[in-house]
């Protein structure tokens, strides 16, 4: 991971290179109605307050739980923490958070995939911002989904399941349970080479219209080499950095790949 130094120095950077949140200049139809429908969308979704009760609950929670480490890109280390550590430093923030539920209120999949549970914030936030849609999220450490399960059955989500194991293991048989893969977010070991397998095993199942984004695309120089990789991929037609997260797009009907920089 890049120093908190360098990693601000590139968060400047951004801010100073990207383009106008507000989708001035933005000449492509189809990410202007992005930035402003759900970027800028600035509506206080009632299901935001559920989740951030969840936090809250979680914030204050000291019940130590065994921290497995899949490899020195993740984020959760090793050994033991809180409750409340594991919320305060793995989960996404409320305004990205958010910006996930927008996502698929919006475009509207049937099929979420999330690897990456965690305590299952980010899940709530995707299950609660559509019904119809099914959100199936992919946990190695046992104690964390355990209580990630708990968490989506106290707040009686019935279209969130968690399957639990290494994505070594677990990827494939997800993939191929699902029909379809219409929305996806990659949030689990931020390596390059993990990375990387994740996209070419979600791959298999994305259509033209599947929307799949990626967790901290800046956070390292492997990840930003993975984040390169993936932009490069002839399926790819569309991107979008908004810095701490990574979004793809394939629709071909934009026939020349474009790539976003969006302040956020
Ligand atoms: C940053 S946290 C996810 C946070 C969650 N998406 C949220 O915002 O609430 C990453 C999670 O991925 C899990 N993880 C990392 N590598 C994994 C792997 N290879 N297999 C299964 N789970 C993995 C870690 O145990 C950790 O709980």
């Amino acid at each position: 991971m890049y120093s908190p130094l360098t990693l601000a120095g590139k968060y400047i950077g951004y801010r100073l290179t990207a383009a106008n949140g507000r989708g001035h200049g933005i000449h492509s139809p189809f990410v202007y109605e992005f930035i402003g429908k759900v970027l800028n969308d600035k509506s206080p979704y009632p299901e935001y307050q559920t989740a951030e009760r969840l936090r809250a609950k979680l914030l204050s929670d000291q019940t130590p739980v065994p921290v497995e480490d899949y490899g020195a890109g993740s984020k959760s280390g090793g050994g033991s923490k809180s409750v409340a550590q594991i919320a305060r430093t793995a989960a996404k923030s409320p305004k990205y958070a958010q910006l996930l539920f927008r996502m698929v209120r919006f475009y509207k999949p049937h099929y979420v995939l999330e690897l990456g549970t965690s305590l299952g914030i980010s899940s709530t936030y995707l299950a609660l911002a559509e019904k119809t849609s099914v959100v199936v999220t992919g946990e190695g450490n046992y104690a964390v989904a355990t209580m990630a399960k708990n968490n989506f059955e106290a707040m009686n989500l019935t279209n969130v399941r968690i399957i639990t194991g290494n994505f070594d293991n677990t990827l494939p048989e997800m993939v191929s349970a699902t029909p379809q893969i219409d929305f996806a977010f990659i949030d689990a070991n931020h390596r390059k080479k993990p990375t990387l397998n994740y996209f070419r095993e979600l791959l298999k199942k994305a259509s033209q219209r599947s929307v799949i984004i990626f967790d901290d695309i800046h956070w390292s120089k492997e990840m930003e080499e993975a984040w390169r990789e993936i932009k490069e991929h002839p399926a790819v037609m569309l991107t979008v950095d908004l810095f701490f997260l990574g979004i793809i797009f394939f629709r071909p009907e934009f026939k020349v790949k474009q790539h976003f920089r969006i302040r956020f």
